[in-house]
């Protein structure tokens, strides 16, 4: 391992790389000293929080043309979760760090760095990290999110985790939250049926057994498939105006055939680096928790893998595409539900607007 820089730390496998103690919990130095001992980056709490109201196959009948048969079929979903009006992504993600922290037994003043993958974060700016930052009262944690559509959880996840295992941080907190009930053009059947809002989050901290933790993670992306799921106007481009409003531009578009076709190619595409960089077979994988957006795309990911079904976990039914979300709430449903036990690995897989797609693998 070379000492002479970051880049050269943060290339490593988390396993071999070393760190330095920060004397003082909950203070970050702003030169990190070079790393000291081996450590591993674990995930030492989850939690997660969707609204209270379900909106279901039977009330989206009442609203667009669909039907409990078609939504079933073509996509796995049941119902989803609605915020309340007011309610907001901060909202949601406040109760969800709240039990990832309880769990971890970390106080927020302990917290290092707050990073939150969203795309429907309370406002364009500040970042909804800041806004958790002082809801939490998390005074020496830095903040910021990560644009990243579906994909904001792992590419969040893996940030963070460069952060402890170069030693620059010991604690962080992780969010994946969308409310994405707030850009959905509800006349729009093609997309209305597939979204609803939720949170997860998980604390992150610096471990000492290197064969735990985060064992590998894996990020792409492809601009050119930009406009295969995006909203265009609110930003620089598209400035708000009455016009905008008035056509509906300030809500989600979906080609949702081109996104179904590099949905199943980028799931498998990370889980084959993933397998390729820890040197792990399916056999080797406890759990495999892939974005939950359409459960044709799940299925026909794990058929191309040979990924038996019984290790692939689903909530689809009950929760709809919470984008960055349904990874950490899936992962947080799996352990509370007892299915993770210590010496697991568990693999999570998304892919999202940008495009993006990626994966983490961690060992509980
Ligand atoms: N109810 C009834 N009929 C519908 C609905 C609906 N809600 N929506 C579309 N249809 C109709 C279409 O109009 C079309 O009718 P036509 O044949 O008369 O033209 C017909 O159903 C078939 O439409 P398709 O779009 O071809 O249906 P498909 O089988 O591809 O399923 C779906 C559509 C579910 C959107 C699918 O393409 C999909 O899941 N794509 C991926 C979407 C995705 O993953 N998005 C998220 C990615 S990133 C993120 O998570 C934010």
């Amino acid at each position: 391992m070379s000492a002479l820089g970051i880049t050269a730390l943060i290339d490593e496998p988390a396993a071999d790389i070393m760190i330095n103690r920060v004397a003082k919990s909950g203070t970050h130095e702003s030169q990190p000293r070079w790393p000291k001992r081996p450590i591993s980056v674990v995930v030492a709490g989850t939690g997660s929080h969707v609204p209270e109201r379900i909106l279901t196959n039977a009330d989206l009948e009442k609203m667009v043309d669909t039907s409990d048969q078609w939504i079933t079929e073509r996509t796995g979903m049941k119902e989803r979760h609605i915020a309340a009006p007011g309610e907001s992504a901060s909202d949601l993600a406040v109760v969800a760090c709240e039990k990832a922290l309880a769990e971890a037994k970390v106080k927020p003043e302990e917290l290092d760095l707050i990073i939150v993958g969203t795309v429907t974060g309370d406002m364009t700016f500040p970042s909804t990290a800041c806004v958790l930052q002082q809801r939490l009262a998390a005074a020496h944690a830095a903040a910021f999110d990560v644009s990243a559509g579906c994909t904001g959880f792992i590419y969040s996840l893996s940030i963070a985790r460069q952060f402890i295992a170069s030693g620059a941080y010991r604690t962080a907190l992780v969010v994946g939250v969308e409310v994405l009930s707030k850009i959905t053009d509800w006349t729009d059947r093609a997309t209305c049926v597939l979204f609803g809002d939720g949170a997860g989050a998980a604390v992150l901290k610096a471990g000492t057994e290197p064969d735990k933790g985060i064992l590998a993670t894996y990020l792409a992306a492809d601009g050119g498939g930009g406009r295969h799921l995006y909203m265009p106007a609110g930003g620089s481009r598209l400035p708000t105006s009455a016009e905008t409003v008035q056509q509906r531009l300030h809500t989600l578009k979906m080609d949702g055939n081109a996104t179904f076709k590099v949905a199943v190619r980028s799931m498998a595409d990370a889980v084959k680096n993933l397998l390729r960089q820890t040197g792990l077979e399916p056999e080797g994988v406890k759990l495999l928790i892939p974005h939950q957006a359409n459960l044709r795309i799940i299925d026909a990911t794990a058929r191309l893998l040979k990924f038996p079904s019984e290790r692939v976990f689903v909530n689809i039914a009950r929760y709809g595409n919470t984008s960055s979300a349904t990874t950490i709430i899936a992962l947080d449903e799996a352990r509370k539900g007892g299915l993770v036990h210590s010496g697991d690995v568990v693999m999570l897989v998304a892919f999202g607007a940008g495009l993006t797609w990626g994966g983490v693998v961690v060992r509980f």
